[in-house]
């Protein structure tokens, strides 16, 4: 990845201005509830996504990426529009827009993209490459944004330009996670509280497991949740669901396909509040059974699981796991398993081993350590 500096001289002739830098994200828990005004609870990772940049004199965004082949794709920035670029390089074409958009200078530049983050893997590799490109931005065109509006752009890139309808969650986690902590995310005012969270301490490894199924929420599945939750808010005469805290409120929405996808939400914004008081507390291994509650709620309730990460949480936890659950939006991507640090070998090669019985792609199986945020290499 130090590599997007070699990247860009090669691709563009000249040395760039600068290295911008920023991970991917795991959300330990809280799913589907950031655009329900509720919270979250994620961490940075140590794999992301790096972004060589500089700025150039004839006005186009020229974007390239160690990823996507050897072209360059070149659109000058007043051609800038949704669909236009579409594909990998609306991600940061899409924030140059949405700068434009809230009435900021942008000049033309050159990106040099290299990323050791999976794409579709659930971990975010599309905020990571959103906030890489705007901290480049921002200080190519000598911006003074804070990190919760650059988050904010992030979104429109990605809601208005991109074309999915997710939450802030990725964005706020991607720029304001700090190592060694999760974020307690308040989805309602954008509020992020530091919560210690050090697995190797407490003698435990967070574990994530790449399905290698590839999720996209540009597909259907995910907007149509999203209705489902407004909704059941508007039924039941809330703002949000949020709003909702007491699960028997829930029998006055008629259509048992509402009172479900609500359900996962109420319970999980619970479930956050009460993972956060247990890290507080210094209680790691207690996490477990929250992990997989949420887990099921999102299988049963919210029906946003795959069959391997269903498979991945029952083996991961038969071999030994306090606890396991997808993570991300669903509908493919990763699952997180908790474990004692001794176990962690077994619950991967159960996993694999489950993986290669049902003739599955090999997952891809790794330990993760709560990182730094987004920021400046060079
Ligand atoms: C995706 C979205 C987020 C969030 C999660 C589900 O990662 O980008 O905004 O909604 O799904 O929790």
């Amino acid at each position: 990845m130090a590599d997007a500096a070699r990247q860009f001289a090669d691709r563009y002739g000249r040395e760039p201005d600068g290295v911008w830098y920023a991970p991917g994200r795991v959300n330990l828990i809280g799913e589907h509830t950031d655009y329900n005004e509720g919270f979250a609870l994620p961490f940075a990772i140590s794999a992301g996504i790096c972004v060589a940049a500089a700025a150039r004199d004839d006005g186009a965004i020229a974007l390239s990426s160690a990823q996507h082949g050897d072209g360059t794709v070149i659109v000058p920035v007043d051609a800038l529009a949704p669909g236009r670029p579409d594909g990998w390089a609306a991600y940061p074409a899409g924030v140059a827009w949405a700068l434009l958009s809230a009435g900021h200078r942008v000049g033309g530049a050159s990106l040099a993209i290299d990323a050791d983050l999976a794409a579709g893997a659930g971990l975010s590799s599309s905020a990571a490459l959103e906030c890489a490109a705007g901290l480049a931005f921002a200080d190519l065109n000598q911006l003074a944004l804070s990190r919760p509006e650059l988050a904010a752009l992030g979104r429109r890139a990605e809601n208005d330009f991109v074309g999915a309808p997710t939450g802030l969650m990725d964005q706020l986690a991607v720029l304001l996670c700090q190592a060694g902590h999760a974020l307690l995310l308040d989805c309602r005012t954008g509020a992020g509280t530091a919560v210690p969270l050090d697995p190797a301490a407490a003698g435990l490894v967070l574990l994530i497991i790449d399905t290698r199924v590839q999720h996209e929420l540009t597909e259907g599945g995910y907007g149509a949740r999203r209705r489902a939750c407004e909704d059941a808010a508007r039924v039941l005469g809330a703002r949000s669901l949020r709003d909702i805290t007491d699960v028997s409120v829930l029998d006055q929405l008629g259509d048992r396909v509402l009172r479900s996808r609500a359900r996962h939400v109420v319970t999980e914004n619970r479930r956050v509040i009460d993972t956060a008081e247990l890290l507080r507390t210094g209680q790691l291994s207690e996490v477990g059974t929250l992990l997989t509650a949420s887990h099921a709620s999102l299988r049963d309730d919210f029906a946003v699981s795959w069959p391997e990460a269903d498979t991945a949480v029952e083996t991961a936890i038969a071999a030994g796991a306090h606890g396991a659950r997808m993570t991300g939006g669903g509908f493919g991507g990763s699952v997180i398993a908790l474990a004692p640090a001794a176990a962690a070998a077994a619950v991967s090669a159960a996993v694999a081993a489950r993986f290669t019985r049902q003739g599955w792609r090999p997952p891809v199986i790794v330990p993760v350590k709560p990182s730094q945020s987004a920021r400046r290499l060079l």
